[in-house]
């Protein structure tokens, strides 16, 4: 494969950025790793023993950083569309499978049957268009699908934390998240580039509320296959709809 300027810039980057050399001095898969470590030193939401759910967990470095804070006693389920590598720990498990499915959500019970998590969290991201609006839209339909799968698994008093792109619908995300949790906390860890969209929410003390359907994305939507950009701003537009009919 020849690589464009563009690429080798992007390589180049890589080369010099300090987590990704710690990442791979450390042997962590992926230099999104420290970001969760950064998290949960902040909020605290995962501890030794904890029952993890990681959604879009490939190549696996959030489930290195999970077992390390749940340890032996602790059990890490992960859900991704690629495979990933096996991690070398009985109490970390992975299926290769669609979070927005049903019959994948149904596999996390089984694995985890009688016990249920007490941590939801998710990195997962949408293929990114590089039109701004476009993936914002993506990743808030993305990250109320994370909500929802929490609402449904989660032991009650349990955790959440979700990776979000920013956009003008990332408010709206947080006070949906606030339906759900006692205490909600917008975050942008260090390990976070200044530059990149991303943000994270994490979720304290699930109230065991079960989950309602409402905006901004409605269960029909969620299941319906984005197809092309044209249905997706026609989407976007009926999200922003619905908001300004909620204010
Ligand atoms: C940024 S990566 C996650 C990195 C991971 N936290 C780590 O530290 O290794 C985002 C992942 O989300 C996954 N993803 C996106 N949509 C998904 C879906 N509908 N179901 C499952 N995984 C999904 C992608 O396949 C991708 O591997």
């Amino acid at each position: 494969m020849i690589m464009g300027r563009k690429d080798k810039r992007w390589v180049l980057q890589r080369k010099k950025d300090f987590y990704y050399n710690l990442a791979k001095k450390q042997k962590y898969r992926s230099r999104a790793t420290f970001k969760l470590f950064q998290l949960n030193e902040k909020f605290r939401f995962m501890k030794e023993g904890d029952i993890v759910v990681d959604l879009g967990c490939a190549p696996g470095g959030w489930l290195q950083a999970a077992r390390e804070i749940v340890g032996e006693k602790g059990f890490v389920v992960g859900v991704d569309l690629q495979s990933v590598k096996p991690l070398p720990y009985d109490n970390v498990k992975t299926i290769k499978g669609d979070m927005t499915k049903e019959e994948t959500i149904q596999k996390i019970r089984e694995i985890l049957y009688p016990a249920k998590p007490t941590v939801v969290i998710s990195d997962a991201s949408p293929n990114i268009s590089g039109v701004w609006d476009v993936d914002h839209a993506r990743s808030i339909e993305l990250t109320t699908i994370a909500l929802k799968i929490a609402t449904k698994l989660l032991k009650e008093g349990g955790n959440f934390a979700v990776k979000v792109f920013q956009g003008d619908m990332f408010m709206d995300y947080v006070s949906l998240v606030e339906k759900y949790f006692e205490k909600v906390y917008p975050t942008k860890p260090r390990a976070s580039r200044k530059e990149s969209a991303e943000v994270y929410v994490v979720g304290k003390g699930y109230t065991g509320k079960p989950w309602e359907e409402e905006e901004p994305v409605k269960e029909e939507k969620v299941e319906e296959k984005i197809e092309t950009e044209e249905l997706l701003a026609k989407k976007i537009k009926e999200m922003r709809k619905l908001k300004t009919n909620k204010n």
